[in-house]
């Protein structure tokens, strides 16, 4: 039993759509998922006692059990009692380096990684998609950060078609670092002032569903068309995040004028990306950016477009 260092790449939507609700409380969701290398680090170690114990090198995350790194670790003590039985548990170390509360799917990543880690130290040899499934329980976005790459998201958003990967695209990505939205508070503000548009009948929700594959988006990516892509960028989450947060829908205008292919918060914010066809072109909208917005609170990456879930180092 060795430890396993493995990397959890965040996020971005390149399309979120809110269709209608579902009866477990979620949304009928339609979404394009996109990996960026923007990645935490977590270094798993089996500890030889009964517990899991979690660190994280930023003060602001907590380390209990709100944490889904830990509910992840919980998850599987109680699917894989046996193996739990035998090999005891671990310490996990959280180097975090995407930013919380971000939209960037930060902790379901987490999770992700550490679903992958105990299946290798505890010899479980599950499969990607029997990962994927164990996921779900966690939070939406948990199977998708499993495998990663480019993949139409549905029903939850746990539903996922894998389609062309776009991993030769770089990007900038803007926050504001004590700006947080919770995701929740975003949903159910969008059901408050959008909820009389919603589809309700199930077939107009399997419709709606399938049309995403031959929407022009999805053929933009298959054809590698980058100046389409970027114009056809879309999430229904600026309609309720930008008016409540101005700082970010200034951010994206500044973001928007300085260039790039396209521009748009990734899923509840307050995250903004600039889509770029070179590191040299993400490079340049970031330092204009920066000489634009003199606040230090507001942070800068530059990142690429991935085309892999979590990674063992
Ligand atoms: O699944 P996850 O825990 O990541 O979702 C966070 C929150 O986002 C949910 O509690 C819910 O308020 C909202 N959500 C939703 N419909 C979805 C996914 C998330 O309403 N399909």
């Amino acid at each position: 039993m060795h430890p396993y260092t493995l990397l959890a790449p965040a996020k971005i939507n390149l399309y979120l759509e809110i269709i209608g609700d579902r009866p477990d409380g979620y949304h009928e969701l339609v979404m394009i998922l996109q990996s960026i290398d923007l990645a935490d680090r977590l270094e798993i170690r089996p500890n030889g006692t009964q517990a899991f114990r979690l660190t994280c090198s930023h003060p602001q995350v907590p380390t209990d059990e709100t944490n889904l790194a830990y509910r992840a670790a919980q998850l599987m003590k109680q699917e894989f009692r046996e193996a739990f039985a035998n090999y005891g548990g671990v310490d996990i170390i959280l180097d975090k380096r995407i930013p919380i509360a971000a939209g960037l799917a930060g902790g379901s990543t987490d999770g992700a990684a550490v679903l992958v880690g105990l299946n290798l130290i505890w010899q479980l040899g599950l499969t990607i998609p029997e990962l994927q499934r164990l996921g779900e329980q966690l939070g939406s976005d948990v199977p998708f950060c499993i495998a990663g790459g480019t993949a139409i998201a549905t029903r939850r958003g746990e539903k996922l078609d894998p389609i062309q990967d776009l991993d030769n695209l770089w990007l900038v990505l803007g926050k504001y670092h004590s700006l947080a939205v919770s995701t929740p508070w975003a949903y159910k503000t969008y059901r408050q002032q959008f909820g009389h548009e919603y589809v309700n009948d199930h077939s107009e929700i399997e419709s709606k569903t399938s049309n995403i594959n031959s929407g022009p988006l999805v053929q933009a990516i298959g054809q590698k068309d980058n100046q389409k892509i970027g114009q056809l960028l879309s999430n229904d989450l600026e309609k309720v995040v930008l008016p409540e947060y101005p700082q970010v829908a200034q951010l994206r205008d500044i973001l928007q004028q300085a260039g790039g292919l396209g521009t748009m918060m990734s899923g509840s914010g307050p995250t903004v990306f600039t889509l770029c066809q070179s590191q040299e072109e993400a490079q340049n909208i970031k330092n204009q950016v920066r000489q634009t917005i003199v606040d230090p609170d507001l942070e800068l990456w530059v990142s690429k477009l991935s085309n892999t879930g979590i990674q063992i180092i």
